[in-house]
């Protein structure tokens, strides 16, 4: 008998302290048995590319960024991408991949993912596999649970970089425009504009207007206060506006990814204050690294979690944090919607308190 794992969707601080997690509590309980950690993701079982975990893999794990199994967007086996007579095609190779978990004895399928890769979980279970989830973002946007591991060390980065840009604004009284992640969601930017003490924090949960963020940096301004800080959620997006990089976010797939919302919003407000504008896309620098305590510990917790659910005969779960507890939940309900900032929230209402502007008044 064998458990398998595989970590797929954008990296993110945490993974390898999941995989010790559960390499270490299974062999705890299972000494004889063995862990098949697939390569790249999905694409590891498409193509039967797997190591053996032993204990000794995962010394020195717990600080590591990344993860030691690799990861991938792209190889979803229902809609796998293939050329046919030159032609892009998408096939359902999902067969192939209960034949490998076969061919390896997996009694249980470990998915280490954000949203896309736990919907394919959630599909391979309705086929028979049996499959533990355990979610991971940067973005903290899975309903199920209150955080998700690799949320605070982006916070952490983007934090650091406002704590960065905020000497250098001051020192040449521009306007600093700071782009961060979160696909749809406005998680990173609301707690990190928090943190690092933003003047203006746009997210996609709040259409901002423009005179609003404008009056902002210009009151700022007749105040004596010749700099200002302005974190940009990717999502971020004017009232009645698009969203500039919609494509990218949604699909993910691009061969190259540049910023967006960011520099539009440093050239508008630029225009509009007669203030120098500078614009940092922070990028995948919010992905890399080694992950904060906060998320060593969560990761942890649901890799044990996750091993304990599957003694218990649990399947078809995933495991989250809920009023600060570890539970499981069904795949299913851990799914069905992405989680976005509450606009009453006690988080929103504090900032809010404390001046930051979201651009809606
Ligand atoms: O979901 C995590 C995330 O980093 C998002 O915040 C971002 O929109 C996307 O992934 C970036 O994906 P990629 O690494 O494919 O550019």
């Amino acid at each position: 008998m064998a458990i398998g794992i595989l970590t797929g969707g954008g990296d993110c601080p945490g993974l390898n302290a999941v995989i010790r997690a559960l390499v270490k509590s299974f062999y705890q309980k299972l000494p004889g048995e063995k862990v098949i950690g697939f390569l790249d993701g999905f694409r590891g079982l498409i193509d039967n590319k797997s190591v053996n975990l032993k204990t000794q893999d995962v010394v020195g794990l717990l600080p590591k960024g990344g993860t030691i199994l690799g990861t991938s967007n792209r190889d979803n086996p229902f809609k796998f991408p293939v050329m046919v007579n030159g032609k892009l095609e998408f096939q359902d190779v999902s067969d192939t991949v209960i034949a490998n978990l076969q061919k390896h004895n997996i009694e249980v399928l470990f998915v280490i993912g954000g949203d896309g890769s736990l919907s394919i979980a959630h599909e391979l279970s309705l086929k028979g596999v049996k499959v533990i989830g355990i979610p991971k973002t940067i973005d903290n946007d899975l309903e199920a649970t209150e955080f998700t591991f690799g949320f605070d060390s982006a916070v952490r980065t983007a934090t650091k970089a406002l704590d960065m840009l905020h000497t250098t604004a001051e020192s040449h009284h521009r306007i600093m425009v700071l782009e961060v992640m979160g696909r749809y969601a406005g998680w990173i930017a609301l707690y990190s504009g928090l943190a690092g003490g933003a003047d203006v924090i746009l997210i996609p949960e709040i259409p901002f207007n423009w005179e609003s963020v404008c009056r902002k940096i210009q009151k700022r301004k007749a105040e004596g206060k010749h700099f200002s800080i302005v974190v940009v959620a990717e999502g971020a997006h004017a009232q009645g506006g698009e969203r500039i990089v919609a494509k990218y976010i949604k699909e993910s797939t691009d061969p190259v990814r540049l910023g967006g919302i960011g520099q539009v919003v440093a050239e508008h407000l630029s225009n509009c204050t007669g203030l120098e504008s500078r614009v940092t896309v922070l990028g995948h620098l919010q992905r890399g690294g080694g992950p904060t305590p906060f998320d060593r510990i969560l990761a942890t917790r649901f890799g044990v979690a996750a091993v304990n659910a599957w003694l218990a005969g649990k399947y078809n779960v995933m495991v989250a944090l809920q009023g600060g507890k570890i539970t499981a939940v069904p795949i299913s309900e851990g799914i069905k919607k992405l989680k976005l900032v509450p606009l009453d929230s006690e988080i929103i209402m504090t900032a809010k308190a404390t001046g930051i502007s979201f651009g809606d008044d």
